[in-house]
């Protein structure tokens, strides 16, 4: 019996490894994945190149409006296009990770994003992570989970990743920007971070990424 495709909901702050487990849950189920983080990177960074004031709202909604943002599957690699232009390895900076609260605050660039993400969502059989997924953007979604881990762990995994991608960190710089990020994700006044009321948490301190997987499948599967 072919089961009916769902709609599975990954939140949580950054660093708890949604990403990977997301994408990894999603080809276990011959799923789409969607990170709606990307999106939110992708309009930021076209805001930072326009040289947009960040504090004009008004030119930053105009902006985002007239882009053309749009993730497509390229030789089964999920990249993000703004206006047609790869932009995926431009994504995770510094420069970014500092800004993008700013843009991700305005009601106006969250409902903009909303219609594309449920847009997505209509055929079900995605994965889709992000900080107000479970709450907001799929609220009836058949499967939720919420992933946290402690700062010092999420610090960590940030700094091994780009230890290995031959970039450099600091721990200490990781560990204020990712404590910065949380309390702006959780305190902004639309679509703020918080555990969905019927998601699964997981604690993934101290846990592989495939005892994440494992526990999430088997959720699934009940
Ligand atoms: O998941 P990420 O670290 O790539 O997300 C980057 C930022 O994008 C996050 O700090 C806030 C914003 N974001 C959001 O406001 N809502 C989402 N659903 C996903 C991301």
């Amino acid at each position: 019996v072919k089961k009916k495709k769902m709609i599975i909901t990954i939140d949580g702050p950054a660093g708890a490894g949604k990403t990977t487990v997301a994408r990894r849950v999603a080809g276990a189920l011959g799923y789409l994945h969607i990170d709606s983080g990307s999106m939110y990177r992708g309009l930021t960074l076209k805001v930072l190149r326009e040289q947009i004031n960040l504090n004009d709202q008004k030119s930053i909604i105009k902006t985002v409006r007239g882009t053309n943002l749009a993730l497509k599957q390229v030789k089964g690699e999920n990249r993000v296009f703004i206006d047609n232009k790869d932009v995926t390895d431009k994504l995770r900076t510094a420069d970014i990770n500092a800004n993008i609260n700013t843009v991700a605050a305005i009601p106006q660039v969250r409902q903009y994003l909303l219609k594309i993400q449920h847009k997505l969502g209509t055929k079900g059989g995605i994965v889709m992570e992000g900080r107000d997924i479970g709450t907001v953007v799929f609220p009836r979604a058949e499967k939720k989970f919420y992933l946290d881990a402690s700062i010092k762990e999420r610090a960590e995994r940030r700094f091994k990743e780009l230890h290995s991608a031959g970039k450099r960190a600091n721990l200490d710089e990781i560990k204020r920007s990712i404590h910065l990020r949380d309390k702006k994700d959780k305190t902004r006044d639309t679509h703020p971070l918080c555990i969905p009321k019927d998601a699964k948490v997981i604690d993934t301190t101290g846990l592989s990424v495939e005892q994440v997987i494992a526990r999430i499948l088997e959720e699934i599967e009940k």
